[in-house]
């Protein structure tokens, strides 16, 4: 089975950027541990700071792949265009947050991807990427 993390803007910054809310690893090294415990699934990852990347990139795996977990970090909250590019796609995706944004400030308790998405994983630390997996491996066995 193939699965994408996808992470958007800033992300690539985690373990320095505001270590308060987003914690102290980087997203490579817990990635590598979510690989080892998850070996027998083919689990990949990508980052860019750029929409339209982001966009392209869920455009090159939503025809072939069995699930994507997104982060869209703050284009979350105001991407139309990544939203609609979800939609486009038919594969089950999972919106994930390492904060709990319901907890922060007002405009982060708006999700623009929300409603194309199988479920919302939001506030477990990194964590968060390991229970959207969990989430997408229980679709995937129903189905
Ligand atoms: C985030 C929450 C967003 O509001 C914020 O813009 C991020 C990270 C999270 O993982 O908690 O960049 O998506």
């Amino acid at each position: 089975m193939n699965f994408l993390i996808i992470n958007g803007p800033n992300l690539n910054l985690l373990g320095t950027r505001e270590k308060s809310i987003y914690g102290e690893v980087s997203f490579e090294t817990y990635f590598q541990q979510l690989k080892e415990k998850y070996d027998k699934v083919n689990l990949e990852y990508y980052q860019s700071n750029i929409e339209g990347e982001l966009i392209n990139e869920i455009h090159r795996v939503g025809f072939s792949y069995d699930g994507i977990i997104i982060n869209a970090g703050a284009y979350t909250h105001t991407s139309l265009a990544l939203a609609d590019a979800i939609a486009a796609v038919n594969m089950p995706v999972i919106e994930v947050h390492i904060s709990n944004v319901h907890k922060r400030e007002e405009l982060r308790h708006k999700t623009m991807i929300g409603k194309c998405c199988l479920g919302t994983i939001s506030g477990f630390g990194l964590d968060s990427y390991r229970l959207g997996l969990e989430g997408l491996l229980n679709h995937c066995d129903k189905r």
